[in-house]
């Protein structure tokens, strides 16, 4: 089956009761979590949790064993109390991360993680690796017999945010030069509006995303390193997040289909 349909969900919350049967669901949070979890899949972690809360965390690092465990995330964009990392993808080094399960819970990615987990498949993507994560979504949509690919931008706080819708209509160019001319339609007027942020050019999409509230934020509390990481090396990582059975994510280059 091809793909007939493109979606684009501006929040994680408005993945929630979404219907997501004949879908396959691209995760973003370019400012960090889906960048976060690219790269530590990308530098040699064995998997990735989402988690909502500390707490689960913590409890899923005990049963997991805290040794073979790095717990990450953030809460008001700063690492929370007891874990291991925040959220800052450069703090996931091979070193850190290798052979490790990565249990991560943040404010907004995670959640939209969780609320998108009713699709065929769930990728999670960002602008390091929109471009193997847009072919990934295609074949896997052929694989699974999907007619929908919805990209589901995590926001911040319940509102959209440039970056993730940039980085969202990126990608969407990505399948509409793959798929064959005029095969493809926007689900609703919102996504066909969220499309026209793209020039078509991630680099672009990075300038654009620098007149966000939510990267001004993380400039103001010290994380300019972790914004630059985020927008300004666009496709150049080749590892795509995929939710497996178990609920984890792992390299979708080391999964069967
Ligand atoms: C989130 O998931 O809410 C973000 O990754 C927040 C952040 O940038 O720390």
């Amino acid at each position: 089956m091809s793909i007939k349909t493109i979606g684009i969900l501006p929040t994680a919350q408005s993945a929630e009761g979404y219907d997501f049967s004949r879908s396959v669901a691209v995760v973003i949070d370019v400012l960090r979590a889906t960048s976060v979890i690219t790269v530590a899949l990308s530098n040699g972690a064995s998997a990735v949790a989402p988690v909502l809360s500390p707490d689960e965390g913590f409890a899923l690092a005990e049963r997991l064993g805290r040794g073979n465990v790095i717990l990450g995330g953030e809460r008001n964009a700063d690492r929370i109390p007891g874990f291991d990392l925040g959220n800052s993808p450069q703090d996931y080094t091979p070193e850190a991360v290798t052979g490790k399960t990565v249990v991560i819970t943040t404010t907004n990615g995670t959640v939209a993680l969780r609320n998108s987990l009713g699709a065929r498949a769930v990728l999670a993507a960002s602008l390091l690796n929109y471009e193997a994560a847009a072919r990934k979504a295609l074949a896997l949509a052929q694989a699974r017999e999907a007619d929908k690919i919805v990209f589901v931008c995590s926001g911040n706080y319940g509102v959209l945010t440039l970056e993730d819708c940039c980085c969202a209509a990126t990608m969407a160019d990505v399948v509409l030069g793959l798929a064959p001319a005029g095969s493809v339609g926007f689900e609703t007027d919102e996504a066909v509006a969220l499309h026209n942020l793209s020039f078509g050019r991630p680099q672009a999409d990075a300038s654009l995303a620098t007149m966000s509230r939510h990267y001004k934020r993380l400039l103001d509390k010290g994380y300019a390193a972790d914004a630059d990481l985020c927008l300004r090396h666009p496709g150049t990582i080749s590892a795509v997040p995929l939710v497996c059975a178990d609920g984890l994510l792992r390299d979708s280059r080391a999964v069967s289909k």
